[in-house]
C-alpha cells in the first residue's frame, strides 16, 4: 500500500446528449488527504466519484492518482487499478443480501489471485471486528440495520487494501449518533492506513472533520480547494 497523490487536469464529462456534467480545469490532492465534495443534487458529485473510480470515462483530460492516468487505462488494466487501489462505499450499500457480514466483507476474494485471498479475509475480519461487528455471525446481510450495513460496506471497502477510499454519502441514512460513529470509523480507518478520503457529502458535522472541500456547482468547482 503507497499513499497517492490525486491530479485532475482539463477534466470534462459530456452526456450522448451534449450537455456537460463535469468541467474542472485544474485539482490537486495530496496524498493522504481527506476531502469532502459538496454541492446541490444534480451537481456533478456522483460524476465526479465515478470519474476517479475510472466507473465513468473522461470525455477530455486526465485523471492521475500517482503516476497513472486513468484515462490512459485500458478496461482490463483500469479494473486491475480499481481493485488494487480504490475502495468505494455506494449510498446504497450493495451489499449481497443472503451473505454473511463475513461474506459481503470479503467479497473482493472471489476477483482477487490466490496469493491475496487469505489477506483480503484477514482485513475483512479485522475491519468488522474494529467497526463493531461479530465476523463469526453467520446470519445475512438483510437482518442487519442500516447502519450496520453500512459498516459492512466500509469493512467491505477496507478488506481490499485501498490507498483510496471513496465514499458516496456515507452517512445519508443514518441518525446523528450513527453518523458520528461512522465519521470516526472512516477517519480512523484513513489514519491508520494512510489512505486518501474522499467523501460526497451534505452532512456539514462530517465535512468540517475532512481536510479539505471541494463545491460543485453545475458539473465546476465554485471555490478553490483551500476551502
Ligand atoms: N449518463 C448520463 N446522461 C445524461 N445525464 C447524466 C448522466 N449521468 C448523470 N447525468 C446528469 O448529470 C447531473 C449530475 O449527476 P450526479 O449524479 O453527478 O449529481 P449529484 O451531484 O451526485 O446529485 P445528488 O446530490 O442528487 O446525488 C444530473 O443532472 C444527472 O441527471
Ligand atoms: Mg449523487
Amino acid at each position: 500500500m503507497a499513499a497517492l497523490p490525486l491530479a485532475l487536469r482539463n477534466v470534462t464529462v459530456t452526456a450522448a446528449s451534449g450537455r456537460g456534467l463535469l468541467n474542472i480545469p485544474d485539482y490537486t490532492l495530496p496524498a493522504g488527504q481527506s476531502l469532502a465534495i459538496l454541492g446541490p443534487s444534480g451537481a456533478g458529485k456522483s460524476t465526479l466519484l465515478h470519474v476517479l473510480s475510472g466507473l465513468r470515462r473522461v470525455s477530455t483530460g486526465s485523471v492521475h492518482w500517482g503516476a497513472t492516468d486513468l484515462a490512459t487505462l485500458t478496461e482490463t488494466r483500469l479494473s486491475a487499478f480499481r481493485r488494487r487501489h480504490i475502495g468505494q462505499i455506494f449510498q446504497d450499500f450493495l451489499l449481497f443480501d443472503e451473505m454473511s457480514a463475513l461474506e459481503n466483507a470479503a467479497v473482493a476474494r472471489q476477483f482477487a489471485p490466490g496469493p491475496e485471498r487469505a489477506e483480503i479475509l484477514r482485513r475483512a475480519v479485522q475491519s468488522l471486528t474494529s467497526l463493531g461487528l461479530d465476523p463469526q455471525e453467520t446470519r445475512r446481510a438483510t437482518t442487519y440495520s442500516g447502519g450496520e450495513r453500512q459498516r459492512i460496506a466500509v469493512a467491505r471497502a477496507l478488506a481490499q487494501g485501498p490507498d483510496v477510499l471513496l465514499a458516496d454519502e456515507p452517512t445519508a441514512s443514518l441518525d446523528r449518533t450513527s453518523a458520528e460513529r461512522l465519521t470516526d470509523d472512516l477517519l480512523a480507518a484513513a489514519q491508520r492506513t494512510g489512505l486518501s478520503l474522499i467523501c460526497v457529502t451534505h452532512d456539514p458535522a462530517l465535512a468540517t472533520r475532512l481536510d479539505r472541500t471541494l463545491r460543485l456547482a453545475h458539473g465546476a468547482p465554485e471555490m478553490s480547494h483551500a476551502a
